[in-house]
């Protein structure tokens, strides 16, 4: 299975999405057979590590995103992925307009998928620490539901 989390600029909520389902798949002793990436739909932070406050939240919490770079999402994944997985309405809607006809990959928005208080990850970028602190919690309960269904299809 291989999935990818796409946002906006890749360096908020697909990469911290990316580094925790990585941690829980790991944990399941699941991680050879899931891969996992991410990307933005924009492209002005191509080649940059995630945001400094983003990876500070990521710390506290566990998950180490340092290694990861920011890059954008391309017409290929949809051959390359299973699952696309799109943070907000406005990467959806980008995503969707980007598809090809011959898509492999299944597109959907993360958080509707599993039903969770919310339908979209907020952009925490111009806001302040809270936002990255909520992107965390919407994103581990998302994490979980995500890793239940990979178990029933792997
Ligand atoms: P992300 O957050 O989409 O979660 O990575 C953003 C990062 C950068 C910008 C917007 C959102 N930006 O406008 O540069």
């Amino acid at each position: 299975m291989r999935v990818l989390f796409v946002c906006l600029g890749n360096i908020c909520r697909s990469p911290t999405a990316e580094g925790v389902l990585r941690h829980k798949l790991r944990e399941a002793g699941l991680a050879g057979y899931v891969e996992v990436d991410s990307a933005g739909t924009g492209d002005w932070h191509v080649g940059k590590a995630p945001d400094e406050r983003t990876c500070q939240a990521a710390q506290r919490r566990g998950y180490d995103l340092s290694a990861l770079r920011a890059r954008q999402v391309v017409a290929a994944d949809f051959q390359r992925f299973d699952l696309v997985l799109a943070m907000d309405q406005n990467n959806l809607r980008d995503l969707q307009q980007l598809q090809p006809g011959s898509a492999v990959a299944e597109l959907d928005l993360f958080l509707r998928r599993y039903q969770l208080s919310l339908d979209e990850v907020p952009d925490p970028y111009y806001g302040g620490e809270e936002g990255f602190e909520q992107v965390l919690d919407l994103l581990e309960q998302a994490c979980d539901a995500l890793l239940i269904e990979l178990r029933g299809r792997l």
